[in-house]
């Protein structure tokens, strides 16, 4: 029996006595836990990315990141999340600008195969900020209103990779050629995820509206659509069903991207915060494009950048 205690009351456990940095004996069980709680934190993980690698793939397969600018060049399947860049070269403008805060989301909803969950090892943390938020979205439908519930049955929401980048294209940082570049809008198509989806492994049923890609209702296209969507985003946000983490030195941390969204804080440019992060192969389809000629459009343009570059 692998011992745990709760890690806040919106969700998560701590497992306790566990050294990741050799195969445990008890991976069954840890993959129980996952599946169970979806948020696990080990704390007290001195490691390596080779180790980091090992001890992802007792929950699933690692994969290289689509969008790999940030891979680690050592070992691909590994993500450098860094105030300082992947190379150390990122100069802030401002010591208080705050550097890598992200809006709710989950992992890839760009796509139409989310990954199954996302690990990160804490390497280099700043004296403050610097926090991941979650949210358990099976908890945050479980909470909905009857009234509320009936509303949203069978409707799709629009999945905005666009509406995304559009946010952070408003950061100065980003008004150049360069900046535009890295952004690049036309990526990813607009994709039409169920609101509500059934969990895969689990069955039980989680509510889909991460306010950053979500852009719309599908079936409700008009103010109505908009003000319900505004209105469950606001309702999964409630303080009950948030925990932000405030890491230590090798926390590791890994969470069910199928059921948790998760937020970054951000960090003050004066101040360094390394993670190292992996990402594990999902499956099922969970998202369709909306218009399928501009989904062909953007893999076409997409093949063609990438031969040329
Ligand atoms: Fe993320």
């Amino acid at each position: 029996m692998t011992a745990t205690k709760p890690l806040s009351p919106a969700g998560g456990v701590e497992v306790l006595d566990i050294d990741l940095s050799a195969p445990p004996t008890n991976a069954g069980d840890l993959v129980d836990l996952f599946a169970q709680h979806g948020l696990l934190l080990f704390r007290d993980q001195p490691m390596t990315k080779p180790v980091l690698l090992a001890a992802s793939r007792i929950f699933g397969e690692p994969l290289v990141h689509l969008l790999g600018q940030n891979n680690d060049r050592e070992v691909p399947e590994v993500a450098v999340v860094s105030t300082r860049g992947r190379d150390g070269d990122f100069e802030a403008k401002d010591p208080d600008e705050l550097i890598g805060r992200i809006e709710w989301h989950t992992d890839q909803a760009y796509t139409p195969s989310p990954n199954r969950a996302t690990m990160m090892w804490a390497v280099e943390l700043p004296p403050e900020g610097g926090q991941t938020g979650f949210v358990d979205r099976e908890k945050v439908y479980e909470a909905l209103p009857a009234s509320l519930r009936d509303r949203i049955e069978g409707l799709h929401v629009v999945q905005s990779w666009r509406k995304a980048q559009a946010e952070i294209a408003k950061n100065p940082n980003y008004a150049t050629d360069e900046g535009a570049k890295m952004l690049q809008l036309d990526r990813f198509p607009d994709l039409s995820y169920e609101l509500v989806q059934r969990h895969p492994v689990t069955g039980r049923k989680v509510l889909h509206a991460p306010p950053m890609w979500s852009s719309a209702i599908v079936e409700l296209p008009g103010e109505e659509g908009a003000a319900l969507l505004e209105e469950v985003m606001a309702f999964s946000l409630e303080p009950r069903f948030v925990y932000w983490h405030k890491y230590r030195p090798n926390d590791v941390v890994i969470w069910d991207n199928w059921r948790f969204m998760h937020a970054a804080s951000g960090t003050k440019g004066r101040y360094n915060r390394l993670m190292y992060r992996t990402v594990l192969k999902g499956g099922p389809v969970m998202g369709i494009p909306l218009n399928p000629t501009e989904a062909e459009a953007a893999e076409r343009r997409y093949r063609m950048a990438t031969q040329s570059a």
